[in-house]
């Protein structure tokens, strides 16, 4: 069995990649990393756990070697929103942190480089509708900046060293988890303040699409293209897609459920951004490359975050 190892496990995404992890390849193999103490969820699971700051990189050197790692997956970043109140912070971590783990995966000879991309690795001359995997990405945003270079350099280390790398450009990635400050949160948080208070005032207007999947699409796209078979890649940077919709979708679709919930909108920086990414997604080479499918659409979304959040608030809506 091979051993796995994560940066940024406290996030939205690490909340529920680590407990999947555990299940898929054993709790011995997966070591978890990030910048926190332990919490109750990870003490609970017995995970393996330790404390990193991805810009460390000697710690983050002896923590490879110590356990002899095959496989990182690397979550750790700065994301959209939080990034433009402080790109310098950004920078370092997105930037610095990621090119420590990508050199320490090249010196270490680490079998295989995951490193999340996203929606915002695209700008405003991207073609948004059906966005190709292969177009232009000039982002407007430093994260998106960071996603670009991310791919590029993975992509050159494939290249040149042989490294292994791959990644996925997620869309907003929805769950029940209390999400990181990303541009795509509003498709989260109106899920908290229908059930608390039956109005949702929304950051972007009311007409901006964007693309999204929930986690357990997100999960599945992860372990589907870390276990791929490497003859079969011909990119090392992929569309993945679950979905489209903008937030007065979203709350018509929230209205079938509680029909008193009502939606205002006081767009802020974010609706910018969120303008210059794609509506929608081409994911085919995902899918002829290593058998991208979804599974989890629009109609099913709505019901399962509804059911998810009202559980973490206490809260019964039906
Ligand atoms: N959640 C989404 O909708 C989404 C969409 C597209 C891409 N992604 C990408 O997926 C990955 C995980 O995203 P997420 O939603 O879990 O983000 P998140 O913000 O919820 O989690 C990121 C984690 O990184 C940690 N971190 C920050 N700086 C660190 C440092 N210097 N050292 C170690 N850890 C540090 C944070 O503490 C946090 O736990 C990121 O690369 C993100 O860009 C997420």
């Amino acid at each position: 069995m091979k051993k796995y190892f994560v940066t940024g496990s406290y996030g939205q995404i690490g909340m529920d990649l680590i407990p999947a992890m555990l299940e898929r390849y054993g709790k011995e193999n997966v070591v978890a990393t990030g910048r926190k103490k332990i919490n109750p969820t990870f003490k609970e699971l017995d995970v393996i756990y330790h404390r990193l700051d991805v810009r460390d990189e000697y710690g983050l050197r002896n923590l490879l070697v110590e356990y002899d790692i095959d496989i990182i997956l690397h979550n750790a970043s700065v994301l959209s929103a939080t990034g433009e109140k402080n790109p310098q912070l950004a920078h370092s971590i997105n930037f610095e942190g990621f090119y420590n783990v990508l050199e320490a995966s090249r010196e270490l000879n680490i079998e295989q480089l995951f490193v999340p991309s996203s929606i915002a690795a695209f700008g405003p001359t991207t073609p948004l509708v059906n966005t190709p995997n292969t177009t232009i990405m000039e982002p407007s945003s430093i994260y998106g900046i960071s996603k670009v270079y991310i791919e590029l350099m993975g992509s050159y280390y494939n290249k040149k060293y042989g490294l292994n790398f791959r990644s996925l450009r997620y869309p907003g990635v929805l769950s029940p988890e209390e999400p990181g400050g990303g541009t795509t949160d509003y498709a989260i948080w109106i899920f908290y303040e229908a059930l608390k208070n039956m109005k949702y005032t929304c950051f972007l207007s009311a007409d901006v699409t964007l693309p999204m999947m929930m986690m357990s699409d997100c999960l599945k796209s992860t372990f589907d293209l870390i276990e791929a078979d490497d003859s079969k890649l011909k990119h090392r940077s992929f569309n993945v897609t679950g979905m489209s919709f903008n937030p007065e979708e979203l709350a018509n679709e929230i209205n079938k459920y509680l029909p008193d919930f009502k939606i205002d909108y006081e767009p802020d920086f974010r609706d910018a951004l969120a303008r210059s990414w794609p509506q929608s997604l081409d994911d085919s080479v995902a899918r002829e490359e290593w058998g991208w499918e979804p599974e989890l659409p629009f109609e099913k979304m709505v019901p399962a975050m509804l059911d998810g959040v009202s559980e973490r608030l206490g809260i019964s809506y039906k």
